[in-house]
């Protein structure tokens, strides 16, 4: 048969898949081609708006760069990010939730120094933060890499400005944990912010209405051999976004009650100039095994 009626289409474009050797490959098209066609067919698709859907896509593709995903962005706004993390992480076990990689993690980050104050330069309230990471029994685990980062006080990360490139990485730091499984280091309080809006996915939040914001929050990727990557991200107690994340990313474990200090001395001993803020957070970590997520523009799978 040359000739198709609509449903008669979906089923050729099924059977178009079937020598796939690859059978997860297989049936991730297939399923994609049915989930796509029953679009089409439930919304009437006219071909002004499939051209408006290339175009946003093809738009999508054009604003990507080595350190901009547009992609991942767009994947985040539409809650398949947080959907992905969902199916993934079923079952916790009492290990720490997950939550979005997002667009601004840059790979693998600098080894640097407990104590160190990774946003020197900056304007900003000044918060010490202190943390452990343990297995699911509460073993603290050593010699663990757990990269941090966060946005500054006007909301940007230090990838979106010009001075990146000259300056290299702020609020942006590799720790590893001590005997003890803890690491501490001083930054600024992160404040909520927008995602980048100069593109086609933030034309389309604010074309629907919605905001942009991401409420406060610092990153973590924890990484040990033998357990699961943690991905995830702190949040700060109190910011208005906490129930509209234009991501989807908020879970309520993840959300720490930060400490206003007057002390003299922040938890190392050292001076500090008040008033300071103090994060405390424990990272648990579900035994397993898989790879941490590439810097941009690094593909770790091929799936045909
Ligand atoms: C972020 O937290 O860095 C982020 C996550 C998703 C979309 C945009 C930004
Ligand atoms: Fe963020």
């Amino acid at each position: 048969m040359t000739q198709f009626n609509d449903t008669q289409l979906t089923a050729a474009v099924i059977e178009s898949f079937e020598e796939t050797p690859n059978p997860r490959a297989k049936f991730l098209l297939q399923e994609l081609v049915k989930s796509l066609h029953d679009y089409v067919r439930k919304t009437d698709l006219t071909f002004a708006e499939w051209e408006y859907a290339i175009d946003f896509l093809t738009r999508t593709g054009q604003k990507c760069t080595d350190i901009r995903q547009e992609f991942i962005l767009l994947s985040d706004v539409l809650g398949v990010s947080m959907l992905v993390d969902a199916v993934n992480h079923r079952e916790r076990d009492g290990a720490t939730e997950t939550t979005v990689l997002g667009p601004f993690y840059v790979g693998e980050h600098k080894k640097t120094a407990h104590g160190t104050d990774i946003s020197t330069n900056l304007p900003g309230e000044r918060m010490f933060v202190q943390s452990r990471v343990t297995d699911l029994h509460g073993k603290p685990l050593a010699g663990v890499p757990v990269d941090v980062w966060h946005a500054d006080d006007d909301g940007y990360y230090d990838s979106q400005k010009p001075s990146y490139a000259t300056e290299g990485p702020s609020s942006r730091a590799r720790f590893v944990t001590d005997d003890d499984g803890r690491f501490f280091f001083r930054t600024i309080l992160p404040c909520s912010y927008p995602i980048p809006t100069d593109g086609p996915v933030g034309e389309m939040i604010l074309q629907t209405r919605r905001h942009p914001m991401r409420p406060a929050h610092v990153h973590f990727l924890v990484n040990a051999p033998g357990y699961e990557p943690l991905i995830t991200h702190v949040f700060i107690d109190g910011d208005k976004y906490l129930d509209s994340d234009v991501v989807f990313g908020v879970k309520d474990d993840l959300i720490a009650r930060i400490e206003k200090r007057d002390d003299a001395a922040m938890p190392d001993g050292k001076p500090a100039k008040a008033p300071w803020h103090l994060m405390t957070y424990e990272f648990h970590l579900k035994p397993g095994h898989g790879a941490a997520p590439q810097p941009l523009g690094v593909r770790e799978t091929e799936v045909a």
